[in-house]
């Protein structure tokens, strides 16, 4: 058997997904059209040829286009259930899903379409593929805090569907400390927290997540090798890092994949998962990412299998639940 069915067939959790980022052009397409929105290219060859990135901004200005299409409770379900399809082919059992509220109510977008939709769509891939999933709402950091204090006020009726918070969006100039105190309150009211941090950004951003905002994992945090002690702490505390190498190499974080870091960190002992990030946007879903390590760094079987521990181990599952799925 090859490889890449392998890795197909081995039990894995996505734990860094922006259901946004899982819009194919063809739904995008097909969602402007039953929505009246007028977008500015002729065709999906078109949208395809605009995903050329030279960094995160290049790529965020293409991927909050691409969500305009987005209004009704429907097409949250069709994205969601969409990517869900895609995850069980990729053996994906279980995952822990990031959405953007503001990329949406601020188009005047329902916050109730919006996590409805998304909820039917996990409920029905609970109940088709068995795959178990949370929700993580995550603020955009080009925005407020006070903005992030107002969605956190929105998301009320539905605390019981959220598990945790993020900090996405534009990294450089917005760093953690920004949003010290909404995190706070999130963590007072029972959410777990997570956020972004040294993908473009600093190492310094990594530790201030960790210090001020309290997060339980890192998303990307690649650029944490700039600083050993850092490096030493994430080790210690066994804090996971939610990699998405195909993401990396789109925005240019690292040229090539044979250049990307992860495996330097997996063999420094890091907790290290891999993920997708906006699989439609960088080019491949979940298992593509596993392969495309495999083939340029060198990954044996067995190293890919660990990181498929280590991705429920870094879940918000609890830790019975990590037993039976490990
Ligand atoms: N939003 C969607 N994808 C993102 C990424 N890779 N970094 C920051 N914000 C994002
Ligand atoms: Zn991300």
């Amino acid at each position: 058997m090859q490889i890449s069915q392998l890795i197909k067939l081995l039990p894995k959790a996505e734990l860094h997904l922006h259901i946004e980022g899982t819009l194919e052009p063809e739904l995008m397409f097909e969602l402007a059209q039953r929505n009246n929105i007028q977008l500015p290219y002729a065709n999906i060859e078109e949208v395809r040829k605009s995903y050329e990135f030279h960094d995160l901004q290049s790529f965020l200005d293409v991927y909050y286009l691409g969500a305009s299409v987005l209004i009704k409770k429907q097409d949250f379900f069709d994205l969601t259930y969409a990517y869900l399809e895609k995850a069980n082919e990729d053996g994906i059992k279980h995952v822990e899903i990031f959405f953007d509220p503001q990329t949406h109510t601020q188009r005047g977008v329902s916050f109730e379409d919006i996590i409805t939709g998304i909820v039917e769509a996990l409920n029905k891939a609970k109940d088709e593929f068995a795959i178990s999933s949370f929700l993580i709402m995550s603020f955009l950091r080009h925005l407020s805090e006070e903005d992030a204090f107002e969605v956190l006020e929105q998301a009320k009726p539905f605390y019981n569907n959220i598990k945790a918070i993020g900090l996405d969006s534009a990294e450089i100039g917005n760093p953690p400390e920004k949003f010290k105190n909404v995190f706070k309150k999130a963590i007072d009211l029972g959410f777990l927290t997570v956020a972004h941090a040294g993908e473009e950004g600093p190492a310094e951003n990594i530790r201030n997540s960790l210090d001020l905002l309290n997060v339980k994992r890192i998303d990307h945090g690649v650029n944490c090798v700039t600083d050993e002690s850092l490096l030493q702490e994430l080790i210690k505390q066994k804090t996971p890092l939610t990699v998405c190498p195909l993401s990396n190499v789109k925005l240019k974080v690292f040229k090539h994949m044979s250049e990307h870091n992860i495996r330097d960190l997996y063999l420094k002992g890091v907790c290290v998962t891999i993920n997708s990030d906006d699989p439609s946007y960088f080019g491949g879903y979940l298992a593509d990412n596993y392969i495309e390590c495999q083939k340029h760094l060198n990954f044996s079987f067995l190293e890919l299998v660990q990181i498929a521990k280590n991705s429920f181990q870094a879940s918000f599952l609890t830790e019975e639940e990590k037993e039976i799925r490990c």
